[in-house]
């Protein structure tokens, strides 16, 4: 029993009847309507056409309680409309065939507005936005500066970011240079998501864990700061910033900013409630590979963070990262359904 308000209402830390649901990654390929059409198109495809889009979003909504939406898209296309070559091949990711290595690189991003380059997926958030016609909120998001950096510098995923942080300590203004024109196209394209209706925005700093805490104050704060500002400056909507392995720079997140601070299981719920405070909304953390334990099993672990939570106004449960795509349909739809009943429970027993 999804309610339209619950998620909303926990991410501005207002009292909720349930504690709210929704799974990063929820659209993809561990349900078989998505593998489906994966069989005819691309993900691209998939992404660029507003109907297909809207229809892959909405799966995971007809299919689960969720208590919000995500809009189909992916953090890598903004590279590419700056000018990056990106292709997902089967077996290796995302893989970009011109990364940038150098200053003349980086003066060569092109800045397009986000209506001329992402137009689709504004037109996707339109058209789920009827769709949904209420029935549960719409995150937007985008990547957030370091990790969009770190792909277009590597080239694709990476184990050690050694090309990115070799850059960055040899070249700090190439460095700064790349990170303000990211933080600009990252801003507006939150901006532009929350003017087509996206109700919350969520911005995925998913390897920012890999940086010392003075690493991150120096090179990547300010511009993750910068985007924020930036999204802050449209519609006021709730925003959410996540990244995984942050255990020792979680003060350092909030002080860039977001009203939800999102979190991975590698941290106790107990220890970032105790580092975040109660300023912020806090969205998590159990870990996805859970989802493929024994259901008795799932609760547990799903009720142990609940428990942890209960005195705090701001829970958005989660996943501490992006669903595995061999994950059990129906261990999904088991745990959706008792973190409802469980904190519906608690709420009427304190
Ligand atoms: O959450 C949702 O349901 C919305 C859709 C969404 C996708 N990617 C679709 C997708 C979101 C929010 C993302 C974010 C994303 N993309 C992140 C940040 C979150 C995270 O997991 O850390 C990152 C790092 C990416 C980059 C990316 N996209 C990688 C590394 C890959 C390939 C790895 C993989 O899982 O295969 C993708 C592809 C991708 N994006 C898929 C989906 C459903 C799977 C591709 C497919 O259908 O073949």
């Amino acid at each position: 029993m999804p309610k339209s308000e619950r998620f909303l209402q926990a991410c501005r830390r207002e009292s909720v009847d349930a504690t709210p649901v929704w799974l990063m990654r929820q659209a993809g390929r561990y349900m078989s309507e998505y593998r489906a059409l994966r069989e005819r198109y691309s993900i691209l495809e998939l992404i660029k056409t507003p109907d297909l889009a809207t229809e892959v979003t909405l799966q995971p909504i007809r299919a689960f309680n969720l208590d919000a939406a995500i809009i189909f898209a992916d953090i890598l296309p903004i590279l590419e409309t700056m000018g990056l070559d990106l292709k997902f091949v089967k077996g290796d990711g995302p893989v970009i065939s011109n990364p940038l290595r150098s200053g003349a690189d980086v003066d060569r991003l092109a800045t397009p507005s986000p209506e001329e380059a992402l137009g689709f997926t504004l037109q996707a958030i339109r058209q789920v936005k009827t769709e949904l016609a209420g029935k549960v909120p719409l995150i937007g998001f985008s990547g957030a500066p370091f990790t969009l950096a770190s792909y277009a510098i590597e080239g694709g995923s990476s184990r050690n970011y050694m090309t990115a942080k070799t850059l960055m300590y040899e070249h700090p203004s190439t460095w700064h240079k790349l990170m303000a024109k990211l933080a600009t196209a990252i801003g507006n394209y939150l901006k532009a998501q929350a003017e087509a209706g996206a109700d919350a925005l969520q911005l995925f700093d998913s390897w920012v864990g890999a940086l010392s805490p003075a690493d991150y104050q120096e090179y990547v704060m300010p511009y993750s700061q910068q985007a924020i500002q930036i999204a802050r400056s449209g519609p006021k909507v709730p925003l959410i910033h996540f990244g995984t392995g942050t255990a020792g720079i979680l003060h350092l997140i909030k002080e860039a900013g977001g009203d939800v601070i999102g979190i991975d299981w590698r941290i106790a719920f107990e220890a970032a409630d105790r580092l975040l405070g109660p300023e912020v909304a806090i969205q998590g953390n159990l870990d996805p590979i859970v989802l493929f334990a024994p259901i008795p099993e799932i609760k547990k672990q799903a009720a142990k963070i609940l428990d942890a939570a209960r005195n705090r106004p701001g829970h958005i449960f989660n996943l501490g990262h992006g669903i595995h795509k061999d994950t059990p349909v129906d261990h999904v739809a088991a745990l959706i359904d008792f973190v409802h009943e469980y904190s519906l429970k608690e709420r009427q027993h304190p």
